[in-house]
């Protein structure tokens, strides 16, 4: 292929940007491909609006945080233009023999149908939330942990100071792993993550243990757990843009919970999309950069409706159609840090 089409897609992710320096290095320095970057995910490319990337559009960029293609979520399939046909159409009538998307859950779901569709496209996987099949780790995901364990550190001097119970949701989705490693990390006294129940009693009895001690309780909970027999979203955040119920309040909902039954000032901080902004940690630009390079061997031998992946150290692929819904934090990992709770 000699003309490849770049484009990201689903919220955005530090990283994105050492994908597409990689990936346009590598081919125009090796193979000698010519790149375009669709801007704002599938839109650019059902809509052929995009740009020319070269050596010079990508210097500087490992370090970056969001994408400079724009991303959106808007999905193909859902308009008339989005139909593989009409996909393949301008494609051809713009040079473009292959597409290199790089996105989460949906955005690989998506190519899998385009390339059972016929379209020439490659995946390269990335999220915060770390719950992509296929993959050990998605880049973003050491950023978001690091930022939330700095705030663990920061909520920590304050909460002792005041004699609080500290809570800090973070990011996630339906996975707790970004709970799981910022928790672990910043020393928290509870994690409460979606994959494991934990009910208000056991929260408050490690809550009161720590309290006893003389020391700030620190909870940290992640967007998507739910108390059990609470079945409705913790708040009414509207829907997100693949229609489903946006997550987070739960720390917000626990506060006063905590507070009445322990008798212990408690103050909950959502982090938000903090954790999602600014400079990737060095791990995360290794990463990104990896990937970015290696899916351009993909590229080159034309293994379409696959994804490149971490496994171990190494950067394998994996077949688009083999992969899982989610992939959850196991209950070994769980119970591996419930044990330093309290
Ligand atoms: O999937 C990444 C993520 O940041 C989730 O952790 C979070 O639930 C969601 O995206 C937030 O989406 P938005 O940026 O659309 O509010």
């Amino acid at each position: 292929p000699r003309r490849i089409g770049i484009l990201t897609s689903g919220g955005d992710c530090p990283g994105l940007n050492a994908v597409i320096r990689g990936a346009v290095l590598k081919g125009t320095e090796v193979y000698g491909q010519e790149f375009v970057g669709f801007r704002d995910g599938w839109r650019g490319m059902i809509e052929a609006d995009f740009m020319s990337l070269d050596r010079t559009s990508v210097r500087g960029l490992a370090k970056e945080g969001g994408t400079i293609l724009g991303t959106s979520r808007i999905g193909p399939y859902r308009t008339p233009e989005g139909q593989p046909d009409r996909i393949l159409a301008t494609l051809a009538r713009n040079g473009i023999d292959g597409v290199i998307a790089i996105g989460g859950d949906g955005t690989m779901r998506a190519a899998h149908l385009l390339h059972a569709d016929g379209i020439p496209i490659v995946g390269v996987p990335k999220t915060i939330d770390n719950d992509l099949d296929g993959t050990d780790y998605s880049f973003g995901f050491d950023t978001a942990v690091s930022v939330a364990t700095e705030a663990i550190d920061r909520l920590r001097t304050t909460g002792n100071a005041n004699h609080r119970c500290m809570i800090l949701e973070v990011m996630g989705r339906h996975a707790g792993w970004i709970a799981l490693h910022a928790g672990t990390a910043g020393g928290a006294h509870a994690i409460l993550i979606p994959e494991h129940p934990e009910s208000l009693e056991q929260i408050c009895a490690w809550v009161t243990s720590v309290h006893e001690r003389g020391r700030s309780p620190m909870i940290v909970v992640a967007e998507g757990f739910t108390l059990p027999g609470m079945t409705e979203a913790h708040s009414d955040r509207g829907l997100d843009g693949f229609g489903r119920p946006r997550l987070g309040g739960i720390a917000e909902v626990l506060a006063p919970m905590i507070a009445e039954r322990t008798g212990i000032e408690t103050r909950a901080t959502v982090l938000g999309h903090i954790q999602r902004g600014g400079v990737p940690t060095s791990f995360d630009r290794v990463l990104a950069t990896r990937l970015g390079i290696d899916v351009i061997e993909l590229v080159a031998r034309r293994q379409w409706g696959r994804m490149v992946a971490l496994r171990g150290t190494d950067i394998v692929s994996v077949a688009l159609a083999e992969l899982q819904e989610t992939k959850s934090v196991p209950p070994e990992r769980y119970h591996e840090v419930r044990v330093l709770f309290g």
